[in-house]
């Protein structure tokens, strides 16, 4: 068995202490790029704008874009604005005052991948949104404080569902986190619902994102014709945050963390 990684019974790869850090390398390019788009997004910009410059900063950075030629996504990066839950296309549409945006970027350096999403405004942000938006990102840290060994996925899904829900707003169930590592999706789904205790048992060396989808109106969703965004159906407003999380033997590493403290708010 000598060079085989160790996977669990579910098919999720352990990692080794060693990898933590190449994971950590790719991760912070990413929150890089993430840092750095924030000055780029104001009313009158267009979303195919900033994707133009993320692929620059891809490259200069001396990674590689995860999105381009998956499934034939052509694009470093989704943009999806106000009403769109995930996967919004790049386009030539200007942004409005209020607009409301998540920008999620994958980068590919020495073969691990950095995968997170954040929020952003052009211009004001309305107060809906900023509650909107604020908990969402509460969301996704209820579900990262409950990563430990000894933990389920169930957890996971509960602290968010409950902290969102109780909040009287919704969690998108057609879209999922994953586990990533040497590759950009492996098992195992990471719901952000669930009951406690149930799931997949996580262990030290388990790498995954948490990506939590949350909506203003109804949790469901439908994919437009261009077969990539997903949008709600009764068109109310959805917002996501998203980071690369690694499971340590007390608890968790984030690979995505802002180096300056702007993962939330990315706005002033
Ligand atoms: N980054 C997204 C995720 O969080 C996946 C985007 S795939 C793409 O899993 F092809 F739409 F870019
Ligand atoms: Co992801
Ligand atoms: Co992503």
């Amino acid at each position: 068995m000598i060079g085989k990684a160790s996977q669990t019974r579910d098919g999720i790869r352990l990692y080794q202490d060693a990898d933590f850090e190449g994971m950590r390398k790719a991760g912070a390019v990413t929150a890089r790029i993430l840092d750095e788009i924030a000055e780029h997004v104001f009313p009158g910009q267009t979303t195919a704008e900033i994707d133009r410059i993320i692929t620059a900063k891809v490259t200069e950075y001396g990674t590689t874009s995860a999105t381009i030629g998956y499934k034939g996504y052509e694009h470093a990066s989704c943009i999806s604005v106000n009403h769109v839950v995930c996967h919004g296309i790049p386009g030539d549409k200007k942004l409005k005052d209020g607009d409301i945006l998540n920008i999620d970027v994958t980068v590919i350096l020495d073969g691990w991948f950095g995968d997170s999403s954040r929020m952003y405004v052009a211009g004001k942000l309305s107060r809906k949104s900023e509650r909107l938006i604020q908990v969402t990102h509460d969301a996704l840290m209820k579900g990262i404080e409950a990563v430990k060994p000894g933990n389920t996925f169930g957890d996971i899904g509960h602290a968010i569902q409950t902290y969102a829900e109780s909040h009287r707003m919704s969690i998108v169930r057609d879209f999922c986190g994953h586990g990533l590592g040497q590759v950009f999706h492996a098992p195992p789904n990471v719901l952000h619902y669930g009951r406690p205790g149930t799931g997949p048992t996580l262990e030290e060396g388990m790498f995954f994102t948490i990506e939590p989808m949350v909506n203003l109106g109804r949790p469901e969703t439908k994919v437009l014709a261009d077969d990539w965004t997903a949008v709600t159906r009764d068109k109310s407003l959805s917002a996501q945050f998203e980071h690369s999380i690694g499971v340590t033997g007390s608890g968790y590493d984030i690979f995505t963390l802002s180096p300056t403290g702007k993962f939330h708010p990315t706005y002033a």
